[in-house]
């Protein structure tokens, strides 16, 4: 096959060199024996709109979308989906054949798979979720959550604008906790989120008393480094099953690589030993 056929993708982002992507997307193409590369690319504000510009003529088929260019991208797409409108990021560009920059956010959907995959009895409806932390990531996986059919969302974050601000826009079906009475929403949830970055390598951990939690609540964290954050740790302590957060990384990919490269890719034991690689 000549060069130019190959179809290219990548990711942008600055800093890029953390992104675990490459190295998925590369495992995905040679698992399926597709032609394709997947390039990371560390790009500056101010040259996003020209890369953006240049890329689909140079063999691009799209790119994902990482900090800190999550919200701006959306200015510079042609097509904007729903669900990227009420999150207010994008995470994946698609190039098509007629010119324009398509842009979607798959970060909700990989969260709602990756419970599914791994906490296949978790039924939506079966009482409220309790998020922890009101940032981009917060918002992704709010939207996704009453979207799939959860009845009420309790939240919590240090700044309480923050999660005033989400209450202004999700209305009655979120209720907003003090930070230092996090806690407390644990007794009635059926899930507990963390969104925030504490527990990441590096950062302080999260500390809230789980004294209060749900036996029956499945646990999950959007860290996935460690794998296993302190807050999964504790859960499993006490009981509860618990998802750890690379699994949404690896399901947010899937339509992705399955729009740009033709073929829709697995998630197993064999992705995720690729993504750590
Ligand atoms: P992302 O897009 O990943 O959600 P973000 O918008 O910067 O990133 O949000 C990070 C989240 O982690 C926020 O909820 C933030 O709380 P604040 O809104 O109070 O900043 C939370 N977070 C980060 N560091 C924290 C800390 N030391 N204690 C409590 N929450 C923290």
């Amino acid at each position: 096959m000549s060069l130019e056929k190959i179809p290219l993708a990548g990711v942008i982002g600055s800093p890029i060199a953390h992104s675990k992507s490459p190295q998925l997307h590369t495992h995905w193409l040679r698992t399926y024996g597709l032609p394709g590369a997947y390039i990371p690319m560390d790009v500056s504000a101010d040259d996003l709109a020209d890369v953006i510009r240049t890329l689909p003529k140079m063999g691009f088929v799209g790119v994902n979308i990482t900090v800190p260019h999550k919200e701006r991208i959306m200015e510079l797409a042609d097509l904007v989906t729903d669900r990227a409108i009420l999150i207010g990021a994008a995470n994946t560009l698609i190039f098509r054949k007629d010119g324009k920059v398509h842009a979607d956010n798959t970060d909700g959907y990989g969260f709602i798979q990756n419970l599914k995959q791994y906490s296949p009895a978790w039924d939506p409806k079966s009482g409220p979720a309790a998020v922890l932390g009101a940032g981009g990531a917060a918002r992704a996986v709010i939207a996704a959550l009453l979207d799939a059919g959860v009845p009420e969302i309790l939240l919590s974050n240090r700044t309480r604008v923050r999660a005033d601000a989400l209450k202004q826009e999700f209305g009655k079906r979120l209720q907003v906790f003090d930070w230092v009475q996090a806690g407390n929403m644990l007794e009635d949830a059926a899930l507990v989120v963390n969104t925030t970055s504490l527990g990441m390598l590096g950062k302080p951990q999260l500390r809230v008393p789980l004294d209060g939690l749900n036996k029956r609540a499945i646990v999950t964290d959007l860290v996935y480094a460690p794998l296993k954050t302190r807050l999964l740790i504790e859960a499993e302590e006490a009981g509860c099953t618990t998802v750890d957060g690379l699994g949404m990384l690896l399901h947010q990919a899937v339509p992705a690589f399955e729009r740009w490269f033709g073929v829709r890719p697995e998630v197993d034991s064999a992705t995720r030993a690729a993504a750590l690689r």
